[in-house]
């Protein structure tokens, strides 16, 4: 028993009932039992029931003050429990990060934690049920025209939004959430609001960063086409002056390299191959520099000797061009541009397909030209002329396939 009042009252009427049986028995002896239900006056009848029924009286009393005292001190603790809890709940709430809010549908604020009271620069206690959300957070005096608290209220969903906030010079991020009772009717709005000021400068930084890298990668694109387009003409001023050597070989590389590319498009070669022969194209005569003018412009057919020394001359191109880094995927093809299928050719003798495919390309080219130009010790033989000894020559001296690429090339020019 806990309470120490029902316990003296318990206690105390039962002693005294206890005094008054041994005062009683010592009065009437052996007769008390008789005398304790059948008195010789009615009045001590009464008594004697009173005496019984007090310690049962005083014990039921005690036992429901007994037990009211446990229920005060359970709901004490309960009490302190709950202060507790809320003091630690109060404790988190206003040590969090970022501000947070409840607020109703007519935007007062209902809670609000310490940082939304640094935020408004009011305690506490002067915000809730006394300020509109709008009036802390935008400093207005009516609801932003797209509240998120009207479209969560109608879309009964979170609704999300950043803005900058001009009076603290931060960008926050913040949301609306709808809370819903039991039924699922709103009963208040969680309203966050976390400083995203450092990710948003974190963010600029990087799109800074960005758009540098990517003016940056503007300006090595562009100086890569100025120099790209430095090359092509210096190449091409290459060939103009190898071919000025002469006035029967003028146009001679650039019309040499168009009807390569005519062809090796036609047969699918790849862009990087085109452009190998472009190069090529341009530069496949660059060793002719090193032969004497008047053996290239002599009015005759040229003598053995003379030839031989023509014959070096894919050689000498591949030796002029040698100290040109970047050029090595065009000696092959330079090299090889008067090689023949059946390995007459010079000035390796390699056949079929040991002579790489561009150089056979470039063969068909350079020979089609020449049999349409007039050169010094003939006049041009024509372009009938030219395809009969393409076809003519297919398989021994050119590449049948690239003959008959050739041949749609000039088809269809012709169509
Ligand atoms: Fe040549």
């Amino acid at each position: 028993m806990k309470s120490k009042l029902a316990m003296f009252i318990v206690f105390s009427s039962w002693f005294f009932l206890t005094a008054f049986i041994v005062y009683e028995y010592m009065v009437y002896g052996s007769q008390l039992i008789e005398h304790f239900l059948h008195p010789l006056h009615a009045y001590e009848f009464l008594f004697h029931l009173l005496v019984l029924g007090i310690p049962i009286g005083s014990t039921i009393t005690g036992y429901l003050m007994n037990e009211r005292k446990k229920l005060l001190v359970e709901t004490q603790q309960s009490k302190e429990k709950i202060e507790h809890a809320l003091k630690e709940w109060r404790a988190t709430f206003d040590a969090m990060p970022y501000g947070v809010m409840l607020i109703d549908s007519e935007f007062n604020i209902i809670r609000a934690n310490k940082y939304i009271a640094d935020f408004a620069g009011m305690p506490i206690k002067e915000l809730i049920f006394n300020k509109k959300c709008y009036e802390v957070i935008h400093k207005r005096d009516r609801p932003l025209d797209d509240c998120p608290l009207i479209k969560s209220a109608s879309t009964r969903n979170t609704e999300t939004f950043e803005y900058y906030d001009s009076r603290h010079n931060k960008y926050f991020m913040s949301s609306i959430t709808p809370i819903f009772d039991d039924e699922g009717n709103i009963t208040a709005y969680s309203h966050p609001l976390i400083d995203i000021t450092d990710i948003k400068q974190k963010e600029e930084k990087l799109i800074r960063s960005r758009d540098a890298f990517f003016n940056m990668l503007k300006d090595v694109d562009s100086a890569h086409k100025d120099l790209k387009a430095l090359y092509q003409n210096l190449v091409i001023a290459f060939a103009n002056v190898m071919d000025a050597k002469s006035s029967w070989t003028k146009g001679h590389s650039e019309r040499v390299t168009e009807y390569a590319i005519s062809i090796a498009n036609e047969m699918g070669v790849n862009g990087r191959g085109v452009e190998t022969l472009r190069t090529a194209g341009l530069l496949h005569d660059i060793g002719k520099i090193g032969t004497y003018d008047i053996i290239l412009d002599k009015p005759e057919k040229l003598n053995d000797a003379e030839f031989v020394l023509v014959k070096r001359h894919p050689v000498k191109g591949e030796e002029i061009l040698k100290p040109i880094k970047g050029f090595e995927h065009i000696f092959p093809v330079i090299r090889s541009h008067h090689e023949k299928i059946d390995g007459t050719g010079y000035p390796d003798g390699l056949k079929g397909d040991e002579i790489p495919l561009l150089a056979r390309i470039l063969c068909v080219a350079d020979s089609y030209d020449s049999m349409t130009s007039d050169r010094p010790y003939r006049p041009a033989p024509g372009k009938e002329y030219a395809i009969s000894e393409l076809k003519r020559c297919s398989g021994t001296h050119f590449d049948p396939q690239i003959v008959e690429a050739f041949l749609r090339v000039l088809e269809n020019k012709d169509n």
